[in-house]
């Protein structure tokens, strides 16, 4: 770690971006055409398409023309709109469980639930190696004891849980994890928590509107939906085409949020406009339920024509389709060539991987064609690095 300098106090960060340079892994920020969407975007996670869609962007301009461009303040203070209570019923409903609390992103969902359900002293939160980093940001705020276990492993889980007995325990797993793609084990999960007496936290990000009959969710679709040991998070910015998040689980667990979740108390309400359009989106996706098994199909034929061609593309369990890149350097040239190309991919390199390999990122959209799937697997196809 370089020393601050007696002259500089800024100039290691200068040392850290050399760094950073050396090894491929500057990131930066490139604002969007206002024109993106349709067959050029994989790299957004507008996975049903209604981002844009009318009724949704005029359910926005209505609820900021009726409530105003901002919540104003704190959920608990004034930031707390009937819009809000609306979409916390609906979202509820629809997903199955009994009761849901909206937040300004998905992030500090995760943080409430994180601190709220496993800020303990005898708290023992069990967390899966593949988790999205609000997930350990959660752990490590909640300052319960973490137990780290391997993805995707129940008989982890099950030993965990097991070698600390009596503990208020939290076992948290991503529903579809962002980097590959793939599903946890809920059921097992499940099995493993009533076993031990613990809780389940599933975060539902890539799940909502995408798993699950009508896109309920993976916590629906594995039974699990208002379970009264079971609590989940969505964020409203993927599926929804919004911005903010929610928790969903028992009234009783919502009660304890509203009165004790950090990020809940002290931070300003969601806009009234994302309110309105996740609401919008939400009612879209009940009334059209063939939207989910679309995205799903989308994302499988997607699979199909990359590892047809040889790739090491992941079978995706949801929206996400992960292709493997040799280095970061090459996974960042190569979503430059896709972006040159008129396509625009996701690119995921250290720290963002675990594991430590770059991927492209593609995420499938409901909208895409036929056509624009196969103009998009050409471009990715004729961009790729030699040898891969
Ligand atoms: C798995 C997962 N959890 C949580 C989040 C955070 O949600 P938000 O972007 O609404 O803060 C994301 C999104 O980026 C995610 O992929």
């Amino acid at each position: 770690m370089p020393q601050p300098s007696s002259q500089d106090p800024f100039g290691w960060i200068d040392e850290e971006a050399r760094r950073r340079e050396r090894a491929g892994l500057v990131r930066s920020l490139r604002p969007r055409e206002t024109g993106s969407g349709g067959g050029s975007d994989l790299a957004g996670n507008d996975y049903l398409g209604l981002t844009r869609h009318p009724e949704v962007t005029a359910a926005a301009a209505a609820a900021a023309a009726r409530w105003g461009a901002g919540a104003t303040g704190s959920r608990l203070v004034a930031g707390t709109t009937a819009l809000h209570a609306e979409l916390e019923r609906e979202l509820a409903r629809f997903c199955g469980f009994e009761a849901a609390l909206v937040f300004s992103s998905g992030y500090a969902a995760n943080l409430a639930a994180l601190t709220a359900l496993g800020g303990h002293r005898d708290g023992l939160v069990v967390s899966d190696a593949g988790n999205h980093a609000s997930v350990v940001d959660g752990c490590r705020l909640s300052r319960a004891e973490t137990a780290v276990v391997p993805h995707a492993d129940p008989e982890a889980v099950r030993k965990t849980l097991a070698a600390h007995p009596g503990r208020r325990a939290l076992v948290v797993t991503d529903s579809v994890f962002s980097v590959d793609g793939d599903a946890a084990p809920l059921t097992a999960l499940a099995a493993a928590c009533r076993e031990a007496g613990a809780a389940l936290l599933v975060d539902d990000a890539h799940g909502l509107g995408v798993l699950g009959d009508g896109g309920r969710g993976a916590p629906h679709a594995a039974g699990l939906a208002g379970a009264p040991d079971t609590v989940a998070t969505v964020t409203l910015s993927k599926s929804l085409g919004s911005q903010g998040g929610a928790v969903l689980g028992p009234a009783r667990v919502v009660e304890h949020l509203v009165n004790t979740a950090r990020t809940f108390i002290f931070d300003t309400g969601l806009a009234p406009a994302a309110v309105g359009a996740a609401l919008a989106a939400l009612r879209i996706l009940e009334r059209e339920p063939a939207l989910a098994a679309r995205v799903r199909e989308v994302a499988a034929a997607l699979h199909e024509e990359l590892a047809a061609a040889g790739l090491a593309v992941t079978r995706p369990d949801a929206a996400v389709v992960s292709v493997r890149a040799p280095s970061p350097g090459a996974a960042l040239r190569w979503a430059a060539d896709c972006r040159a190309a008129g396509l625009l991919v996701g690119c995921f390199r250290p720290p963002s991987v675990p594991d430590g390999i770059s991927r492209l990122r593609l995420t499938a959209r409901a909208d895409l064609t036929d056509q624009q799937i196969r103009t998009a697997v050409r471009t990715v196809l004729a961009t790729a690095p030699a040898g891969v």
